[in-house]
Order: C-alpha cells, then sequence, then structure tokens
C-alpha cells in the first residue's frame, strides 16, 4: 500500500512537475487521465506527429528499415495515433526471399517482430527526398502516390522525425535518388517553422557522417533540437551482425539494427518517459554510440539547433507507454560493449555472408562475380577522384585540398549548389557514387570550396574516366545523385 501511495504520487509529480502547469487541484482527474488522452487542454501538449525514414532498400541494409519498424511501434506504444505517424520503408525485407522468417522483421537477436501493423505510406519507389519534403511540409498536392499522409501540424503540435540510413558528407541516402542534400532539407525546416507548422521538433539521425548535414547551417532559432549518431567526418555503425557478439539468430546473414538506433530505442523501452529528459537519454545513447567511450568502434553522437528543448520530457515527442510509468527515469544499462561494423563494409559483410552460405558452384560464382564488381567500383571511385585532384591541382597540393576537413562550426561546402553540379558531372563521366562512394562528398565539397571552375572540373572529370566502362554503374540505370 505505501508503495502504491508513493507511485501515485511519482505520477503527479511526473505530470504536472516538469513546468506542464502544476494545475494541482485537478491532481484526482490526472491519476485516471493521462495527459496524452484527449481531455486535457489541447494547448499543453499539442498533437504528436512523427516522420520515420528508411533511406536504404536490399536485403543486406536489413536494419535501416528493421530500426524504422521498431520505431513505430515504440511510438504507437507510446498513444501516438497511426494517422499522426508517417512511415517511409522501402518494404522489401519482410517477403524478401532471404528473410528466414518472411513476414517478420526483427530489430534484436530476440526481439519480437515489428513489422506486424507499420503503415505503407510511402514504400518502394516512392520513398523520396521530394515526397519527405511534402510530408513535412504538410504539402499533399505536392505528394507523389503513397497514402498522401502528410505531417498536417498545428502550431501548437510536436514533431519528432527518426532517420537511419547510410549518408555522407553533406548527404543522406534515398532508396531512390536523388540523394538528400543538407542544406535543401535545412530549407524545408525553415519553410516549415515560417508557417508556424510546429510548437518545437526533435530529429535524430543515423547516418555516416551525420553531423555534417547540420554542422554550420542549422540555425538555433527553429525550434528544433537534433542528434545525430556521428559527427561530420566518421562512419556510424551497424548492429547485431553476423559473428558478432550479441549475434543475430544464426539464419541471419544480415546485421539487424544500428547502434545508435538500437540504444535510443532501447532507452525509451526502459524507462519512463514522463520523468526522463531528453537530455538524459543523449548521455545514455552518446554512452553507448561511443562502445563505452572507447571510440574503437563507435562514433559520437552530436547536438545541433536550441539545445534548450534538451530539458523537455521525452513523453512530448515519443508518447508515454503506460506499461512503463514504474520503470525509472534514468539507469544505466548494462555496459557490454556490442560488436558493430561501419554501415560502409556491412554490404560486403552481407555479401560475404552469402557466399559462404550459398550452395553449388553456380550460385557460389555468381555472387563472387558481384563481390569482384563492387570491389572494383569501389576502386574506380577512389582513383578516378585522385587523379581528379591530381589533374586540378598537381602531385604536390592535391592531396591536402582534397582531403581537408574543415573545423568544426563551419559548414561543408560555401556553395551547395556547386556541389550538387559537381556530383553530377563526376556522376555522368565516371559512374554513381553508389551509397558506398557517398564518401567521398568531401572531396567534392573541397573542389568547390577551392573555388576552380565547372569546366575545369568538367575536363579532369572526362580526361579520368573516358576510356572507363561505366556498365551498370552508369547514372541512367539508377538516376544522378543530384538534381
Ligand atoms: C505545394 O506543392 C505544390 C506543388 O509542388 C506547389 O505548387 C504549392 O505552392 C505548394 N504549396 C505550399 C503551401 O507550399
Ligand atoms: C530555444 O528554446 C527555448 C525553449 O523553448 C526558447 O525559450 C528559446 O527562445 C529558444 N532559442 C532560440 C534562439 O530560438
Amino acid at each position: 500500500m505505501a508503495t502504491h501511495r508513493f507511485l501515485l504520487f511519482f505520477l503527479v509529480l511526473a505530470v504536472f512537475g516538469g513546468g506542464e502547469g502544476g494545475r494541482l487541484n485537478q491532481r484526482e482527474s490526472a491519476i485516471i487521465k493521462l495527459p496524452t488522452e484527449k481531455e486535457e487542454p489541447a494547448e499543453e501538449v499539442g498533437t504528436r506527429w512523427a516522420v520515420l525514414v528508411a533511406g536504404s532498400s536490399g536485403y543486406g541494409n536489413y536494419r535501416h528499415q528493421a530500426d524504422v519498424c521498431h520505431a513505430y511501434q515504440l511510438l504507437r506504444k507510446g498513444g501516438l495515433k497511426e494517422e499522426n505517424i508517417v512511415v517511409f520503408m522501402y518494404d522489401d525485407i519482410a517477403m524478401n526471399e532471404l528473410n528466414p522468417r518472411p513476414g517478420v522483421i526483427i530489430n534484436h537477436p530476440q526481439g519480437e517482430n515489428v513489422y506486424t501493423g507499420v503503415p505503407k505510406d510511402y514504400t518502394g519507389e516512392r520513398v523520396t527526398t521530394e515526397n519527405l519534403y511534402a510530408v513535412l511540409l504538410g504539402n499533399k498536392s505536392a505528394v507523389k502516390g503513397g497514402s498522401g499522409k502528410v505531417v498536417n501540424s498545428k502550431p501548437d503540435d510536436r514533431i519528432f522525425l527518426y532517420y537511419s540510413d547510410h549518408g555522407g558528407p553533406g548527404v543522406l541516402g534515398m532508396p531512390n535518388m536523388p540523394f538528400l542534400y543538407a542544406m535543401e532539407f535545412i530549407e524545408v525546416l525553415k519553410k516549415k517553422h515560417a508557417s508556424k507548422g510546429y510548437k518545437e521538433m526533435v530529429l535524430y539521425i543515423e547516418a555516416c557522417e551525420s553531423g555534417s548535414i547540420f554542422e554550420g547551417i542549422m540555425p538555433k532559432d527553429l525550434d528544433i533540437y537534433v542528434t545525430t549518431a556521428s559527427n561530420a567526418q566518421e562512419s556510424s555503425f551497424g548492429t547485431h551482425c553476423p559473428g558478432m557478439d550479441p549475434s543475430p539468430p544464426a539464419e541471419y546473414i544480415t546485421c539487424l539494427g544500428d547502434l545508435y538506433s538500437v540504444a535510443w530505442m532501447e532507452d525509451s523501452e526502459t524507462h519512463n518517459l514522463k520523468r526522463e529528459t531528453i537530455k538524459q537519454q543523449y548521455d545514455m545513447v552518446k554512452e553507448r554510440t561511443s562502445n563505452f567511450n572507447t571510440y574503437s568502434a563507435g562514433s559520437h553522437v552530436m547536438q545541433y539547433g536550441n539545445t534548450s528543448i534538451i530539458t523537455e520530457k521525452l513523453y512530448l515527442y515519443q508518447g508515454f507507454d503506460p506499461a512503463t510509468e514504474n520503470f525509472p527515469p534514468n539507469e544505466l544499462r548494462s555496459d557490454t560493449q556490442m560488436g558493430v561494423v561501419n554501415q560502409r563494409d556491412a554490404d560486403l559483410l552481407f555479401m560475404w555472408h552469402m557466399y559462404k552460405k550459398a550452395d553449388g558452384l553456380g550460385k557460389k560464382s555468381q555472387i563472387l562475380e558481384q563481390i569482384t564488381e563492387t570491389m572494383r567500383h569501389r576502386n574506380h571511385l577512389e582513383e578516378s577522384i585522385e587523379m581528379i585532384g591530381v589533374l586540378l591541382y598537381g602531385p604536390k597540393r592535391s592531396g591536402g585540398i582534397i582531403n581537408s576537413v574543415r573545423a568544426p562550426g563551419l559548414p561543408l561546402v560555401d556553395d551547395w549548389q556547386c556541389l550538387k553540379s559537381m556530383v553530377r558531372v563526376f556522376e555522368s563521366h565516371c559512374g554513381s557514387l553508389t551509397q558506398y562512394g557517398m564518401k567521398h562528398m568531401r572531396a567534392f565539397a573541397n573542389v568547390c570550396n577551392s573555388g576552380v571552375s565547372q569546366g575545369s572540373i568538367e575536363e579532369a572529370c572526362v580526361a579520368t574516366c573516358s576510356s572507363h566502362d561505366l556498365k551498370q554503374w552508369h547514372p541512367r540505370n539508377r538516376g544522378y545523385s543530384a538534381r
């Protein structure tokens, strides 16, 4: 009985404590009705919206869609309504011929099915940057295909956006071209802010070099708080991969999750989000994503935008699951390090497992051919960029210019339009960047920053790649990664 009263006391504190307006005369009703319910005045929390984006496709990228499905379940348990959650996922995993459990997606070795009930708002070729922008802006007429669901939010509403995929300096991947370019994304956020489309927004972004999307360009006055899985110049990591600890069930040949993503979700699931602040989650996720400050394999979680928002309670964005009522607001979980793989090596790891598992020489040599082709194209990209640098700046200066990294606080590139046209010129002569080649965006940015003319860039690309047969890597196959 005593504990019971103690818990009620805490609930009341949680409901009226954190600056939510302390109307203690309504204590009785608060015990029964949670502020997530309709009876509460709208101005208290408004509506919670969420946008969930898996930016990849293919069974080798299983983990990104698994992350997003998991996030969907978490938010639903938190009381967000399906009509307020917009999901972008290619949706080629659950029924993939390589999936050992048809119709099932898991995000943890012992995890339950997170695929059930996930709405197919934007799937397959509808998963585009263009649709993401239209959805965020609540512009239904600009959406192409899909369910047509958009973030039709009001000034009092809160928006949570979570993205998981590959990235590179200044870009986030999408399963359909073009990539998302940082500056355009931020322009969309500014537009949403100008239209008074929300009260506050929280973004969680997992991708390689995800810090570069915001570094030096994210305004502090948009009422948006951002955390990213990595800083502007490092990889992010896949986890629960075959052969690692903890490993997925033996029949899986692909990674089940990503380090930063599973860190925030597992943290949310084990705490009372009416009591836990965004900061507490940030600290926890930062520690886990650094693999407990070793950074041996792990990345630096970063924050951008208006960091005052960090003192708010998480339930304002992720909702509150009544089953977590008695969970602590903050408690460090087990500090076992997790086996991880660099996002960019995860597809090779996947192909290697596929090769090992394949039976029959025909099948094996087919996979081997695929691995060889992938390696060959990676080398080609690397050598071409090196060569272009030499042609533009001469052998002595090239390396220093191409590989230079700007100081923290400075944007990747001054002229984002230059970056995009540089990418197009490169791809048309030297082939698609692919999700691996995104890592070279910094080289292109540096060329732009050095003030070289478009003419010289084109000349260098032609000279470097004109004798190279692009074969399957011609941008006409999948489109240019810049528009
Ligand atoms: C919505 O998108 C359409 C089509 O792209 C555009 O013409 C219109 O101006 C947009 N509306 C708003 C309010 O931005
Ligand atoms: C940041 O957010 C806080 C809390 O909502 C607000 O008071 C402050 O004005 C914001 N800062 C800026 C620069 O907009």
